[in-house]
Protein backbone atom coordinates (compact mmCIF):
# COMPACT_ATOMS: atom_id res chain seq x y z
CA UNK A 1 0.00 0.00 0.00
CA UNK A 2 1.37 3.30 -0.45
CA UNK A 3 2.24 5.31 2.36
CA UNK A 4 0.24 8.49 3.21
CA UNK A 5 3.67 10.39 3.06
CA UNK A 6 4.94 8.67 0.16
CA UNK A 7 1.76 10.16 -1.94
CA UNK A 8 1.90 13.20 -0.16
CA UNK A 9 5.68 13.41 -1.86
CA UNK A 10 3.88 12.63 -5.20
CA UNK A 11 1.29 14.83 -5.41
CA UNK A 12 3.92 18.02 -4.69
CA UNK A 13 6.40 16.87 -7.28
CA UNK A 14 3.27 16.44 -9.85
CA UNK A 15 2.14 20.09 -8.69
CA UNK A 16 5.18 21.58 -9.39
CA UNK A 17 6.30 20.14 -12.56
CA UNK A 18 2.82 21.22 -13.55
CA UNK A 19 2.93 24.52 -12.74
CA UNK A 20 6.82 24.85 -14.64
CA UNK A 21 5.21 23.89 -17.81
CA UNK A 22 2.78 27.00 -17.48
CA UNK A 23 0.27 24.73 -19.03
CA UNK A 24 -3.45 24.78 -17.61
CA UNK A 25 -4.04 21.81 -19.95
CA UNK A 26 -1.24 19.72 -18.20
CA UNK A 27 -2.34 20.73 -14.74
CA UNK A 28 -5.89 19.48 -15.51
CA UNK A 29 -4.28 16.15 -16.75
CA UNK A 30 -1.89 15.31 -13.94
CA UNK A 31 -4.71 16.72 -11.49
CA UNK A 32 -7.29 14.57 -13.42
CA UNK A 33 -5.20 11.45 -13.89
CA UNK A 34 -5.08 11.78 -17.09
CA UNK A 35 -8.86 11.63 -17.81
CA UNK A 36 -9.98 11.77 -21.38
CA UNK A 37 -9.85 14.95 -24.17
CA UNK A 38 -13.70 15.99 -22.99
CA UNK A 39 -12.69 15.84 -19.30
CA UNK A 40 -9.46 17.84 -20.12
CA UNK A 41 -11.71 20.33 -21.90
CA UNK A 42 -14.34 20.57 -19.18
CA UNK A 43 -11.66 20.62 -16.63
CA UNK A 44 -9.60 23.59 -18.20
CA UNK A 45 -12.44 25.73 -18.32
CA UNK A 46 -12.49 25.71 -15.07
CA UNK A 47 -8.97 26.25 -14.56
CA UNK A 48 -8.84 29.41 -16.81
CA UNK A 49 -7.24 31.29 -15.26
CA UNK A 50 -3.52 32.35 -15.35
CA UNK A 51 -0.95 29.69 -13.24
CA UNK A 52 0.46 31.03 -10.24
CA UNK A 53 3.25 32.69 -9.76
CA UNK A 54 6.30 30.90 -8.54
CA UNK A 55 5.64 33.07 -4.82
CA UNK A 56 2.53 30.97 -4.35
CA UNK A 57 3.62 27.94 -4.93
CA UNK A 58 3.34 25.25 -1.81
CA UNK A 59 6.32 24.44 0.09
CA UNK A 60 6.95 21.21 0.24
CA UNK A 61 6.67 19.62 3.25
CA UNK A 62 8.68 16.37 3.73
CA UNK A 63 6.88 14.77 6.84
CA UNK A 64 8.36 12.02 9.05
CA UNK A 65 6.38 8.77 8.95
CA UNK A 66 5.76 8.09 12.42
CA UNK A 67 8.08 5.60 14.23
CA UNK A 68 6.95 2.06 14.72
CA UNK A 69 4.50 1.91 16.88
CA UNK A 70 5.38 0.27 20.37
CA UNK A 71 2.38 -2.41 20.68
CA UNK A 72 2.87 -2.19 24.38
CA UNK A 73 1.62 1.22 24.65
CA UNK A 74 -1.26 -0.22 23.82
CA UNK A 75 -3.79 -0.23 26.67
CA UNK A 76 -6.30 -2.83 25.97
CA UNK A 77 -2.57 -5.34 25.44
CA UNK A 78 -1.24 -4.57 28.44
CA UNK A 79 -4.35 -5.52 30.18
CA UNK A 80 -5.06 -8.55 28.74
CA UNK A 81 -1.23 -8.90 28.99
CA UNK A 82 -1.75 -8.95 33.19
CA UNK A 83 -4.95 -11.12 33.24
CA UNK A 84 -2.75 -13.59 31.06
CA UNK A 85 -5.28 -13.58 27.82
CA UNK A 86 -2.97 -14.65 25.05
CA UNK A 87 -5.59 -14.26 22.70
CA UNK A 88 -6.61 -11.48 23.79
CA UNK A 89 -2.91 -9.76 23.68
CA UNK A 90 -2.77 -11.00 20.35
CA UNK A 91 -5.95 -9.57 19.33
CA UNK A 92 -5.14 -6.61 20.69
CA UNK A 93 -1.55 -6.07 18.91
CA UNK A 94 -3.93 -6.20 15.55
CA UNK A 95 -3.95 -9.88 15.32
CA UNK A 96 -1.06 -12.65 14.54
CA UNK A 97 0.63 -11.14 11.79
CA UNK A 98 0.73 -7.67 13.11
CA UNK A 99 1.73 -8.92 16.83
CA UNK A 100 4.47 -11.37 15.00
CA UNK A 101 6.06 -8.42 13.13
CA UNK A 102 6.36 -5.93 16.34
CA UNK A 103 8.42 -9.07 17.80
CA UNK A 104 10.07 -9.37 15.36
CA UNK A 105 11.14 -5.82 14.86
CA UNK A 106 11.75 -5.27 18.05
CA UNK A 107 8.72 -2.66 18.66
CA UNK A 108 7.27 -5.02 21.64
CA UNK A 109 8.98 -4.53 24.58
CA UNK A 110 6.63 -6.38 27.11
CA UNK A 111 6.33 -9.46 25.21
CA UNK A 112 8.72 -12.33 26.56
CA UNK A 113 9.85 -14.91 24.36
CA UNK A 114 11.56 -16.85 26.97
CA UNK A 115 8.43 -16.89 29.08
CA UNK A 116 7.20 -20.72 29.11
CA UNK A 117 4.03 -19.80 30.28
CA UNK A 118 2.68 -17.73 27.03
CA UNK A 119 1.97 -19.04 24.13
CA UNK A 120 4.39 -17.55 22.01
CA UNK A 121 7.51 -19.27 23.93
CA UNK A 122 10.65 -20.05 22.22
CA UNK A 123 12.36 -23.23 23.84
CA UNK A 124 15.02 -24.43 21.59
CA UNK A 125 18.86 -25.50 21.98
CA UNK A 126 19.86 -21.99 22.24
CA UNK A 127 17.26 -21.58 24.92
CA UNK A 128 16.43 -23.37 28.36
CA UNK A 129 13.61 -22.74 30.51
CA UNK A 130 14.48 -20.73 33.84
CA UNK A 131 14.09 -22.17 36.03
CA UNK A 132 15.36 -25.50 33.96
CA UNK A 133 12.59 -27.35 35.90
CA UNK A 134 10.23 -25.25 35.22
CA UNK A 135 6.69 -27.00 35.20
CA UNK A 136 3.47 -25.35 34.18
CA UNK A 137 0.02 -24.68 36.17
CA UNK A 138 -3.40 -26.52 34.58
CA UNK A 139 -2.03 -29.69 32.94
CA UNK A 140 -5.54 -31.95 31.75
CA UNK A 141 -5.91 -35.04 29.68
CA UNK A 142 -7.70 -33.69 26.43
CA UNK A 143 -11.05 -34.79 26.59
CA UNK A 144 -12.26 -37.03 23.81
CA UNK A 145 -8.67 -37.77 22.28
CA UNK A 146 -7.42 -41.45 22.86
CA UNK A 147 -4.20 -40.86 25.48
CA UNK A 148 -1.15 -42.64 25.99
CA UNK A 149 -0.76 -43.09 30.07
CA UNK A 150 0.40 -39.91 31.29
CA UNK A 151 -0.86 -37.88 28.31
CA UNK A 152 -1.48 -34.23 29.58
CA UNK A 153 -1.26 -30.88 28.48
CA UNK A 154 -1.93 -26.84 29.33
CA UNK A 155 -5.58 -26.45 29.51
CA UNK A 156 -5.83 -24.38 26.15
CA UNK A 157 -3.83 -26.43 24.14
CA UNK A 158 -6.07 -29.50 25.52
CA UNK A 159 -9.01 -28.04 24.61
CA UNK A 160 -7.31 -27.36 20.94
CA UNK A 161 -6.62 -30.18 20.82
CA UNK A 162 -9.71 -32.05 21.80
CA UNK A 163 -11.30 -29.70 19.00
CA UNK A 164 -8.83 -30.70 16.21
CA UNK A 165 -8.92 -34.25 16.49
CA UNK A 166 -12.88 -34.03 16.41
CA UNK A 167 -12.68 -32.48 13.36
CA UNK A 168 -9.87 -34.66 11.50
CA UNK A 169 -12.66 -37.81 12.29
CA UNK A 170 -15.56 -35.70 10.90
CA UNK A 171 -13.43 -34.42 8.05
CA UNK A 172 -12.72 -38.74 7.40
CA UNK A 173 -9.04 -38.41 7.95
CA UNK A 174 -9.24 -41.18 10.87
CA UNK A 175 -8.68 -40.95 14.11
CA UNK A 176 -5.48 -39.09 15.63
CA UNK A 177 -4.16 -39.56 19.57
CA UNK A 178 -2.19 -38.31 21.55
CA UNK A 179 1.16 -40.46 22.54
CA UNK A 180 3.08 -37.63 24.58
CA UNK A 181 2.33 -34.35 26.02
CA UNK A 182 3.50 -32.80 28.66
CA UNK A 183 6.58 -34.19 29.76
CA UNK A 184 8.55 -33.00 33.27
CA UNK A 185 12.07 -32.14 33.33
CA UNK A 186 12.47 -35.45 34.96
CA UNK A 187 11.05 -37.50 32.57
CA UNK A 188 12.63 -35.37 29.45
CA UNK A 189 15.83 -36.84 31.61
CA UNK A 190 15.17 -40.44 30.96
CA UNK A 191 13.74 -39.76 27.61
CA UNK A 192 16.90 -37.68 26.25
CA UNK A 193 19.25 -40.57 28.36
CA UNK A 194 17.42 -43.64 26.24
CA UNK A 195 18.20 -41.65 23.13
CA UNK A 196 21.88 -41.09 23.85
CA UNK A 197 21.35 -45.26 24.68
CA UNK A 198 20.08 -45.73 21.05
CA UNK A 199 22.23 -43.45 18.82
CA UNK A 200 24.79 -41.27 20.69
CA UNK A 201 25.46 -38.19 19.80
CA UNK A 202 23.00 -38.52 17.13
CA UNK A 203 20.06 -38.36 19.77
CA UNK A 204 20.56 -34.25 19.84
CA UNK A 205 18.92 -34.31 16.48
CA UNK A 206 15.89 -36.38 17.71
CA UNK A 207 15.54 -35.28 21.49
CA UNK A 208 15.79 -32.31 23.35
CA UNK A 209 18.17 -32.75 26.31
CA UNK A 210 16.32 -31.81 29.49
CA UNK A 211 15.26 -28.05 30.51
CA UNK A 212 14.98 -27.57 26.12
CA UNK A 213 12.04 -29.72 25.42
CA UNK A 214 8.71 -28.04 24.30
CA UNK A 215 7.21 -30.77 25.80
CA UNK A 216 7.87 -29.28 29.09
CA UNK A 217 5.95 -26.48 28.86
CA UNK A 218 2.78 -28.64 28.27
CA UNK A 219 2.19 -27.00 24.76
CA UNK A 220 3.67 -29.70 22.85
CA UNK A 221 1.94 -33.01 21.70
CA UNK A 222 3.00 -35.87 20.02
CA UNK A 223 0.45 -37.56 17.97
CA UNK A 224 -0.39 -40.80 16.08
CA UNK A 225 -2.65 -41.77 13.76
CA UNK A 226 -4.85 -45.04 14.83
CA UNK A 227 -7.29 -47.43 12.86
CA UNK A 228 -8.29 -49.57 15.64
CA UNK A 229 -4.68 -49.61 17.14
CA UNK A 230 -2.22 -46.97 16.65
CA UNK A 231 0.46 -47.02 13.96
CA UNK A 232 4.31 -45.35 15.24
CA UNK A 233 5.69 -41.59 14.82
CA UNK A 234 7.29 -43.07 11.67
CA UNK A 235 4.53 -43.76 10.37
CA UNK A 236 2.48 -40.50 10.60
CA UNK A 237 3.54 -38.25 7.71
CA UNK A 238 2.50 -40.78 5.23
CA UNK A 239 -0.94 -41.70 6.93
CA UNK A 240 -4.38 -40.10 6.12
CA UNK A 241 -4.31 -38.22 9.70
CA UNK A 242 -0.61 -37.50 8.94
CA UNK A 243 -1.35 -35.60 5.59
CA UNK A 244 -4.56 -33.83 7.22
CA UNK A 245 -2.53 -32.31 10.13
CA UNK A 246 -0.14 -31.02 8.05
CA UNK A 247 -2.78 -29.26 6.03
CA UNK A 248 -5.41 -28.61 8.55
CA UNK A 249 -3.39 -28.24 12.35
CA UNK A 250 -3.19 -24.61 11.78
CA UNK A 251 -6.68 -23.97 12.07
CA UNK A 252 -6.93 -25.01 15.31
CA UNK A 253 -3.98 -22.86 16.55
CA UNK A 254 -1.51 -25.95 16.31
CA UNK A 255 2.25 -25.64 14.11
CA UNK A 256 4.02 -28.71 12.82
CA UNK A 257 7.10 -27.41 14.64
CA UNK A 258 10.32 -29.33 12.82
CA UNK A 259 9.88 -29.68 9.26
CA UNK A 260 12.06 -30.25 6.65
CA UNK A 261 12.86 -26.93 5.92
CA UNK A 262 13.74 -25.79 9.30
CA UNK A 263 16.79 -28.05 10.39
CA UNK A 264 19.21 -25.95 10.09
CA UNK A 265 17.20 -23.26 12.44
CA UNK A 266 15.85 -25.89 14.86
CA UNK A 267 18.74 -28.84 14.76
CA UNK A 268 16.52 -31.53 14.88
CA UNK A 269 15.29 -33.88 12.39
CA UNK A 270 11.72 -33.16 10.88
CA UNK A 271 9.18 -34.50 13.00
CA UNK A 272 5.68 -34.46 11.56
CA UNK A 273 4.09 -36.13 15.09
CA UNK A 274 4.97 -32.61 16.99
CA UNK A 275 2.98 -30.22 17.50
CA UNK A 276 3.23 -27.28 19.18
CA UNK A 277 0.27 -24.93 20.24
CA UNK A 278 0.85 -21.38 19.65
CA UNK A 279 -3.08 -20.78 19.41
CA UNK A 280 -5.15 -19.38 16.90
CA UNK A 281 -3.96 -16.30 15.27
CA UNK A 282 -0.15 -17.03 15.79
CA UNK A 283 -0.93 -20.92 14.33
CA UNK A 284 -2.74 -18.38 10.96
CA UNK A 285 0.01 -16.12 10.67
CA UNK A 286 2.78 -18.90 10.78
CA UNK A 287 0.64 -20.83 8.00
CA UNK A 288 -0.38 -17.36 5.83
CA UNK A 289 3.42 -16.50 5.98
CA UNK A 290 4.77 -20.37 5.19
CA UNK A 291 7.69 -19.55 8.06
CA UNK A 292 9.54 -22.94 8.65
CA UNK A 293 10.43 -22.08 12.10
CA UNK A 294 9.27 -20.38 14.96
CA UNK A 295 12.77 -19.09 15.37
CA UNK A 296 12.59 -16.86 11.85
CA UNK A 297 9.12 -16.39 12.75
CA UNK A 298 9.97 -13.89 15.80
CA UNK A 299 13.71 -12.74 14.20
CA UNK A 300 15.45 -15.16 16.54
CA UNK A 301 18.91 -17.09 15.57
CA UNK A 302 19.07 -20.11 14.49
CA UNK A 303 19.29 -22.38 16.96
CA UNK A 304 20.94 -25.88 15.28
CA UNK A 305 23.35 -26.78 18.46
CA UNK A 306 23.88 -26.43 22.38
CA UNK A 307 26.11 -23.62 23.31
CA UNK A 308 28.48 -26.45 25.75
N1 LIG B 1 11.71 -34.47 20.01
C1 LIG B 1 11.69 -33.12 20.45
C2 LIG B 1 12.76 -32.32 19.78
C3 LIG B 1 11.81 -33.02 21.95
O1 LIG B 1 12.45 -33.89 22.53
O2 LIG B 1 11.33 -32.07 22.51
ZN1 LIG C 1 7.56 -34.01 20.53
Amino acid sequence: MRSPRRARIALTAAIAGALLIASTAAVTSMVSGGAGASDESAAAASLSLAPPTVATLPVPKVEQAPASTDICALPELTAALEAHDDAGVVAAAGGGEAFRSAVASGTAPCIDLADPSRVWAVVNKARAYAPIDYRPLGLVHPEGVRTAEGGSLRTDAAAALTVMVAAARTEAAGEVALESGFRSFEAQQRTYARHVAERGAAADLVSARPGHSEHQSGLAADVVGCAGSCGTFDDFAASSQGQWVAANSWEYGWIVRYVPDGSDVTGYSPEAWHLRYVGPELARAYHEGSWTSLEEFFGLPAAPDYAG
